[in-house]
């Protein structure tokens, strides 16, 4: 049998075949080839259509099939991963009312903080672990204020990977890790947040009724597996928000596991047995895929916006063309630790959760010299500023308890540049463990669990593997501290 791992990301929608048996990865493809495209009608608005999702997850699985000659009937299960806190609204008939407002959509920054103030920072963090900040609950505020004719005509609210598991199920469904990564959920009463909805004026009946995150969570009806080439019937059976499916594509179930990923954002999740919070909530703690009242598995999260596109923006816009970032790695290699005094803040992605959702922007900084620096340095700073974002993130992490001695990831985006993960692990002092998986893969062996194929996580991941470890340069530590002091400097002049 073989299983199948939808990715809706937001550069590109990947899938994966997984054939149950060796665990083996038989066939991936992703759509579309070049980035997906962000639209910000306004500074700081961040949209996608969520028909362009479906079209490309579309593309991605005819070439997969194709490629891969396995029979639509062979697939037992579907499992889905996808970016997280995002907004689709839709009406009666399930069509979105507009574009979706995505996770690095900052308008509702300030909903979100005057929601904390008014239900009360103690409430707040006892029951939600958060602030409304800008999650979901906060977005859909914003459309309720400003654009009370869609509002009105909103049948329900989802998350990105609810509307394609609607489409793929033709059943509008959420999971309790969703509601909590939406701040709908409240960890004390285990049950939908009545402060929230109250606060805000939701009505309960805009939040679908909850689907397991592994399990049965529907079929697909006849138009979508036409349109997907798959059979009629085929069940999805597992869902779960881009970085708790990283964590568990890369096992990470337990308290004290770290996980890590560094594409278009980048973020450092850890396992906790206890309802964690930051009182700031510049950090935040969401239900992780295996969570339960009775046996707490919370995913304490860092995220930073501005990761792998700080990379990407700097390779279309700084690099010749058709720069690759093989390329770039060797110019960014040639110069030393530190970048002779660069700095750079890698945070134009939006507002930034550890800087108190402030949306400072990119910069370039420290003592520039124009007979010193040149496009490498560039290079260079960049990296090492996302990893001191990293350090400076899992700082606030291991105050609340969360310490990463060991972190795992997939080798993939930024774990491939050996200077993003060498500066991390040397900055932080934590061991990388590289594994051959990703997240597409990852939601394939969750359909295998949700489906009953696998017993257990020990069976679902006896064939992942780890690539490599990359450990911290002990006896670069102090260029690696020095560095990462110049870059706080930095940083300080802009809070
Ligand atoms: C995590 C976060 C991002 C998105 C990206 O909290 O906001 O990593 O999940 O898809």
């Amino acid at each position: 049998m073989f299983l199948l791992g939808i990715d809706i990301g937001s550069s590109s929608v990947k899938v994966a075949l997984v054939e149950g048996e060796s665990g083996k990865c038989v066939a991936s493809a992703f759509h579309p080839k070049k980035e997906m495209k962000i639209t910000a009608p306004r500074a700081g608005w961040a949209e996608q259509d969520p028909e362009q999702w479906w079209k490309h997850l579309k593309r991605a699985m005819a070439e997969a099939l194709r490629e891969s000659g396995v029979s639509p009937e062979s697939i037992g299960a579907v499992g889905i991963s996808y970016q997280m806190h995002g907004l689709v609204v839709v009406d009666k008939a399930l069509k979105p009312l507009r574009p979706a407002i995505i996770w690095c959509d900052s308008r509702a920054v300030e909903i979100g903080d005057t929601a904390f103030e008014a239900i009360g920072k103690d409430k707040c963090l006892a029951t939600l672990l958060n602030s409304p900040g800008n999650f979901t609950a906060s977005k859909l505020k914003w459309i309720k204020d400003n654009e009370p004719d869609i509002y009105n005509r909103i049948y329900k609210i989802m998350l990105p990977g609810d509307y394609i598991a609607m489409k793929l199920t033709g059943e509008p469904k959420t999971t309790v890790s969703g509601l909590s990564e939406g701040i709908f959920w409240d960890f004390e009463r285990n049950e939908l947040s009545r402060e929230v909805l109250d606060y805000f004026g939701f009505d309960e009946s805009l939040v679908s009724e909850t689907a397991p995150t592994f399990g049965p969570q529907g079929t697909l009806p006849p138009e979508a597996s036409q349109e997907l080439g798959l059979a009629e019937g085929t069940k999805v059976c597992y869902r779960a928000g881009d970085q708790p499916n990283n964590a568990f594509s890369l096992n990470v179930m337990n308290p004290g596991e770290v996980a890590a990923t560094a594409g278009t954002s980048g973020v450092v999740y850890g396992i906790s047995d206890r309802l964690a919070f930051d009182r700031q909530s510049r950090v935040n703690t969401f239900a992780h895929v295996n969570h339960r009242q009775e046996a707490k598995r919370l995913g304490v999260l860092l995220c930073v916006n501005g990761t792998g596109i700080l990379n990407s923006w700097l390779r279309e816009n700084i690099g010749p063309e058709n720069f690759s970032y093989e390329e770039m790695n060797a110019l960014a290699e040639r110069i030393p630790v530190g970048a002779e005094g660069m700095s750079v803040l890698p945070f134009g992605n939006g507002a930034e959760r550890i800087l108190n959702n402030r949306d400072i922007g990119a910069q370039i900084g420290g003592t520039l010299n124009f007979n010193i620096h040149t496009r490498a340095h560039l290079f260079r700073a960049a990296q090492e500023g996302i990893a001191f974002a990293f350090k400076y993130g899992m700082e606030i992490m291991a105050a609340m308890g969360t310490e990463a001695k060991v972190i795992r990831a997939g080798h993939a985006n930024m774990f491939l540049s050996p200077i993003f993960r060498q500066t991390l692990a040397s900055v932080t002092g934590a061991s990388i463990e590289l594994y051959d998986t990703d997240g597409a893969v990852g939601a394939a062996r969750g359909a295998g669990i949700g489906a009953g194929y696998y017993k257990n996580t020990r069976e679902a991941f006896r064939n992942l593997k780890i690539i490599e470890t990359v450990r911290p340069d002990a006896s670069g530590a102090e260029l690696f501290r020095e560095a990462y002091g110049r870059w706080t400097n930095q940083l300080a002049k802009f809070l």
